[in-house]
Order: structure tokens, then sequence, then C-alpha cells
């Protein structure tokens, strides 16, 4: 399987380079529809980073995240134990400080650890993190804490949700200390609406969207795959600007039945969820609550894609809002307040599914 090059992310990188330019002051959120290529941007970036920065990236994706244990040991990455004298353990800060790899996690060794673990108090780990950034400091460096996929830890609670201590750390790092650039990316637009919407973070963020390839950047990245004029139309058509889906149909040597195959997909995804909700109601949960639609309420929403690729929010009603994004059929853009289909694939399928009625 040939690698993927990586495919231009001009804007959007020049607008993060200005950040790491100046001194850090504010929290940066980036935030996009699933698979616009948040991570893939963001690992490109570090790969292209000077020395000058010191990055520490985490990506809890794939973390298994359900209590504060789980959340510090998924930020911090042990030192690995070496027997004996073939490598000298990493024993003060400014050891550790150096011993950093490009997209790694926070290093730490076993007696700092046992102090972050000590007591089951966030203040612990944030304090030690501190100490460990100021070392980055005195090296002459800058340091850059990177989390993807934040709203993994939304539920978490040490005493009150750790989400809040996390950012009260987050505005210490950037708007009182000035001492590290933070990042937080996520595909989440409920979790990023509550952000949005939150008192304690408002003046003290900024938002920057990454999402799917705009035509132009789509279709010179289609003709870097040497797609005929007929084939970059349909691509177009099919997958916007996707990225996943772009690439996906650049290694597909039947194109025109990929495309079908992708859309017959999503279509009977669609489907199967109004089946649900016509057989047993669709139910979804929203805090303590929990929220059940029925045919008649997903069809009605799903009717205004008919000649509209996006509506104001405020143009559905919070359950179905809430239904169609947590089913990751809408994404919600809190900025703008606007919502659209998940991808270009996505619309097409519910054009096909509200065609069918
Ligand atoms: N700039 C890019 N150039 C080439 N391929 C990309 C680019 N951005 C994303 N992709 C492709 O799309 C896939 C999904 O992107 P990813 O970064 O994981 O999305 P996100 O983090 O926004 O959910 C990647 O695995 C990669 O194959
Ligand atoms: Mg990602």
């Amino acid at each position: 399987m040939k690698r993927t090059p990586f495919h231009d992310r001009e804007r959007e990188t020049d607008e993060i380079m200005k950040i790491l330019d100046a001194e850090p002051s504010l929290i940066t959120f980036i935030y996009g529809p699933i698979n616009s290529g948040k991570t893939t941007m963001i690992s490109h970036l570090i790969e292209e980073l000077s020395d000058e920065y010191v990055v520490f990236y985490i990506n809890l994706r794939t973390k298994f995240l359900l209590s504060y244990d789980e959340f510090i040991e998924s930020l911090f990455e042990m030192e690995m134990e070496t027997d004996g004298a073939s490598r000298k353990r990493n024993e003060t800060l400014a050891e550790l400080v150096s011993s950093v790899t490009k997209v790694a996690g926070i290093p730490i060794n076993k007696e700092f650890l046992d102090y972050v673990f000590k007591d089951n108090k966030p203040k612990n780990a944030f304090s030690y993190i501190i100490q460990l950034f100021e070392e980055v400091r005195a090296s002459g460096k800058h340091p850059v804490l990177i989390l993807d996929e934040l709203q993994k830890i939304g539920d978490v609670k040490v005493n009150g949700f750790l989400i809040y201590e996390l950012f009260n750390f987050f505005i210490d790092l950037t708007k009182e200390k000035h001492l590290a650039h933070i990042f937080v990316a996520t595909s989440d637009s409920l979790f990023l609406e509550q952000i949005y919407s939150e008192a304690m973070l408002s003046g003290r963020c900024r938002y920057l969207l990454v999402d799917d390839f705009d035509y132009e950047t789509t279709i010179a990245f289609l003709e870097s795959y040497g797609f005929s004029d007929d084939e970059k139309k349909l691509a177009w058509h099919h997958c916007g600007g996707k990225p996943i889906c772009l690439v996906e149909l650049a290694n597909a040597e039947e194109k025109d039945e990929k495309m079908r195959e992708f859309l017959g997909v999503r279509t009977g995804q669609i489907e199967g969820l109004i089946e649900d909700a016509r057989e047993f109601g669709y139910k979804i949960s929203y805090g303590e609550e929990e929220i059940v639609l029925n045919e008649e309420h997903i069809r009605r929403s799903l009717d205004k894609f008919k000649n509209k690729d996006h509506l104001k929010a405020s143009e559905l009603s919070k359950p179905v809002k809430l239904g169609l994004i947590k089913a990751n059929i809408l994404f919600l853009d809190p900025v703008k307040q606007i919502l659209k289909p998940q991808s270009q694939l996505e619309l097409l399928a519910i054009r096909e599914v509200i065609s069918d009625a």
C-alpha cells in the first residue's frame, strides 16, 4: 500500500504558524467535520516544525477513558525501563526534556509519576507539567501541547468534571503564564457547542476550522492522481472535498463502482436509522434526559436538505439536531451557526432517502 502524500493545507498551516510565532495567550480549538484532515494536518505540521518548538502530542481517539487515572496514563509517556548500564535513566526534568522525540506524550519517570498520582488530584499533574514546560523554556525552546479528540474525557469526573479543571489549567498556561501553546482538536460538534457557550472560556480561546478541501484544492489533488476531466467531475459530485473519500477513490481501479458502493453504504445507514425510529423510536440521551425521535421527526428534518446543502442551526429543533449530529449525519459549526451533512456523500445519501419516500 503506497503512502498518501500530504496535500496542501496552506491557509490553515499559515494560521497556526502565526499563532506559534506570537506569545501564547489563547487556547486554539481546531474543529471540523469527521475525516476532514485535522489529525493529518497536525501530524504534518509537527514534522515540519523547527526544533525551536518542543511538541507534546496526545491523541485520545483510541484511548479507553472512563476515569481520572486513565486520563493521566494517556497523557504521560512513561520512560522505558532499560536494564542496567545500556542506558542512563533520565533523573531530572532537564534530562526528561532532552529525551523528547517528535509526536510523543509528556515524558515522565517513576518518581514523578508517583507524585502525579498521589491523592488523585489534577493539581499534581498540572504542577508537574508546568515545571516540565518551564524547563523547556529554560532550554530556550517553546513548549506546544496538542490534545486530539479531547471530547473523550467529557464525562470523566474528579469532584466536578475534569474538563473544567483542564480548561482552567489551559487558561493558566496561556492567558496567565504565557508559558505554552495549547491546541485542542475535535470532530465532535456537540462538545464544541458546549465549549462555545462556556462562560469560563469566553475571550480565552480562538477557533480554527479545518474543513473538507475546497473545490480548487480538490481538483488539484485529483490532478496529482491523474484523474480525467470526467472522473474529476464525478469525484467532486460524490466526495466533495472529503480527503479520505478522495484518497480511496484515487486508489480504486473501478472509480464508478467505488462511488456507487460508497453511496450505497451511507444510504443504507440512514435508512437503517429511519427504520429503527419507525419500529422502536430512535433514542438519544442528553444529559439526564432521554429523547425519542420517530420517523416523521427525522424525515421532516432531512427534507430540508432537498434543495439546500446547509441550514441555519436554528432551522432544526434541538432534539432532531442532537439526534442527527449524534448519528454522525450532520455537523454543526457552532462558530458560523450552520448545520450541514458530515460530507457530500452524506448529502447525496440524504437526498436518495428522501426521494424514495
Ligand atoms: N492534507 C491531506 N493530504 C492527503 N490526505 C489527507 C489529507 N488530510 C486528510 N487526508 C486523508 O484523510 C484521512 C482522514 O483524515 P484525518 O486527518 O484522520 O481526519 P480528522 O482527524 O479530521 O478526522 C487520512 O487518513 C488521510 O488518508
Ligand atoms: Mg482526527
